[in-house]
């Protein structure tokens, strides 16, 4: 079904971004793309116009460009601004080697989502 780009239910969950100022999308790559379930949150995003989000991925070992690419494509096409992504490898994640890589990222995140006055 993730080769397919196809759809799974979910569990209810937000998708209305009325009141939301930043989305992260934190996914596993799967088939060098991105889960059923995954695929349904993206379609489910309303009044996300102009809001900015940011992709993190965690792969075994490779996929990670494409599996963001497909985030990208779909909430881009819903009028939202991609600020950055960053991949996790699930060996580092189990080591509990994965804490620069997603500083890094939250700093990306915390300059448009919390800037300095
Ligand atoms: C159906 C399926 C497909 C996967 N496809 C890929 C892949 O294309 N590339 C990759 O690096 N890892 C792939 N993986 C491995 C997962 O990305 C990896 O195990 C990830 O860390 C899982 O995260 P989770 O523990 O949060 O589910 C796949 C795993 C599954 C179950």
């Amino acid at each position: 079904m993730a080769a397919f780009g196809m759809r799974a239910a979910i569990r209810p969950a937000q998708t209305d971004l009325a009141g939301v100022d930043f989305l992260v999308v934190a996914t596993p790559v799967w088939s060098r793309k991105v889960p059923p379930y995954i695929n349904e949150y993206l379609a489910l995003v309303s009044n996300a116009r102009g809001k900015p989000f940011s992709v993190l991925v965690e792969m075994r070992g490779s996929g990670a460009e494409k599996a963001v690419a497909v985030v990208r494509k779909s909430l881009e096409a819903k009028g939202m601004r991609f600020v950055s992504s960053a991949s996790t490898l699930e060996s580092e994640v189990d080591a509990g080697q994965f804490g620069p890589a997603i500083e890094e990222f939250a700093r990306t995140i915390v300059e448009i989502a919390a800037p300095i006055a």
